[in-house]
């Protein structure tokens, strides 16, 4: 089959969040099945272009009032073709934040269909994402189907339905099929209004992660490889290395990791209220997060110097985006705390499984189908074929935080011995795309028909 994915983010080149992750990821797993898969991509001026092989000028064409050249490299061993519209729409420094964002994706999304028009090709499937690249969907159906495209079905997936959520309905009126990123949060996004005339094409599919961009044997970042069999060595070395490369103080007491985007949606009350729990139980904690909003950047700037004068050696908040201080991150600590107020699916967690790190989560959406409380999920956990992985809490208050935090530091200290069989467990399950993938394409399959 071959699929193309009309996306506005892609890992490692051009990423904001796990949309980017997931392109990757997700056409990594299909190619690896045989299949053909291409990825369409604006040329930012910002594109990391060091993790793009082969890069170069592959053709122009003249649409939309402007002339569009057409660049093309490998990524990751993917196949990426770059548009990049001589009216400067993606010379802006930046992925997201324009005022015009909308008018610029709306272009894009045109430009693409129009390419892949102009150059005969014959896409089985056509993969748009979020409401970035939604309009793929009407665009095509409305116009580029009755032109030379009409094999093709689209796919649309949602990855978060917080953004956008009018153009979201519109694709989801106009695709073939549509999924969102777990179970869970396809059950709990079911009642909204742009998604529930539309349930009979609308599916859960749980992410994966990449488990080889994501790979403690195999990662430049970390001091020391690792696999199960050497985790308790391997996540020593990349504590020790954490905690100097911060500025912490070189001990062996449980670390709490925290990576994320610091908006609503991660629970920025929640985090503060952790923070402070679990230096109270006496473990230490390093934060790694970029918030787009100014004024939870100043929030968090004025906590990091008040943990200056309180916790010094103990507490770390690093306020930016570090691709490699995470692997050191999901390395060097014990847990990774994940307290989100609604998550479609969350990677975090997952990533912080393959590092043997161990995750504390709210329970809700993708969070919810991938962690397993070591006291109250066993049966849980077992009908899905795995043991318990983690610690949860339901409510989205500080009652509920500190009762997973306390319980997970508290198994810390009780026996290392168990929290050492803990991270093996939860190193050898099995969070790739090798499931999903294959229903991605039963998926795909079912579109065709
Ligand atoms: P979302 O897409 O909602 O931000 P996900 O958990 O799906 O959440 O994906 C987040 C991705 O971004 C993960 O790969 C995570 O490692 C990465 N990430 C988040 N914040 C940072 C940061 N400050 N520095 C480096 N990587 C980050
Ligand atoms: C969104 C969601 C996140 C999900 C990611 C990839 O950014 O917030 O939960 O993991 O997309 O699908």
């Amino acid at each position: 089959m071959h699929i193309v994915h009309i996306s506005v983010e892609m890992a490692p080149i051009a990423k904001v969040g796990g949309l980017a992750d997931v392109v990757t990821s997700l056409s990594r797993a299909v190619q690896d099945l045989n299949h053909n898969v291409d990825i369409i991509l604006p040329k930012y001026d910002c594109l990391n272009l060091s993790n793009v092989k082969d890069f170069g000028f592959h053709k122009s064409y003249s649409w939309g009032g402007t002339e569009i050249k057409i660049w093309f490299g490998k990524v990751e061993g993917l196949s990426v073709y770059f548009l990049e519209p001589q009216n400067g729409l993606f010379w802006k420094g930046c992925i997201y934040g324009c005022n015009n964002d909308g008018e610029r994706f709306g272009f894009f999304c045109h430009a693409a269909l129009e390419f892949l028009l102009q150059s005969g090709s014959h896409p089985d499937v056509i993969h748009c994402h979020d409401w970035s690249s939604a309009p793929v969907a009407w665009l095509f159906k409305d116009e580029y189907m009755h032109y030379g495209l009409s094999k093709a079905r689209i796919v649309f997936t949602i990855h978060n339905l917080e953004f956008g959520a009018q153009l979201i309905g519109k694709a989801m009126a106009y695709a073939d099929k549509a999924t969102t990123v777990s179970p869970t949060y396809s059950r709990e996004v079911a009642g909204n209004p742009v998604i529930a005339p539309h349930l009979y094409k609308f599916h859960g599919i749980l992410n994966g992660i990449d488990p080889d961009m994501w790979d403690p044997f195999n990662d430049k970042f970390l001091p020391v490889s690792y696999t199960w069999e050497n985790v308790v060595e391997g996540k020593k070395a990349a504590k020790e290395a954490l905690q100097q490369k911060i500025g912490l103080k070189r001990a062996d007491v449980p670390l709490v990791g925290i990576i994320t985007r610091l908006t609503h949606q991660k629970g920025i009350h929640l985090i503060k209220h952790a923070i402070w729990r679990a230096l109270d139980r006496g473990s230490q904690v390093v934060l790694l997060g970029s918030a787009p909003d100014p004024r939870i950047q100043n929030d968090f700037v004025n906590l990091a110097s008040q943990l200056h004068s309180t916790h010094n050696e103990q507490a770390r908040l690093c306020l930016t985006y570090d691709e490699p201080l995470s692997h050191l991150i999901y390395a060097g600590s014990d847990f990774i705390l994940v307290p989100s107020i609604f998550e479609p699916c969350g990677l975090t967690q997952l990533t912080a499984m393959r590092y043997g790190s161990i995750p504390i989560v709210r329970k809700t959406g993708g969070l919810y189908d991938t962690v397993f409380d070591v006291e109250h999920d066993k049966e849980r956990a077992q009908s899905q074929g795995l043991q318990p992985n983690g610690f949860n809490f339901e409510g989205a208050d500080a009652a509920g935080v500190d009762y997973a935090v306390n319980r997970a530091i508290s198994a810390w200290y009780d026996s290392r011995e168990w929290f050492n069989s803990l991270c093996k467990v939860v190193m050898e399950q099995d969070w790739s795309w090798n499931r999903p993938a294959l229903d991605y394409l039963e998926l795909y399959h079912a579109a065709r028909k």
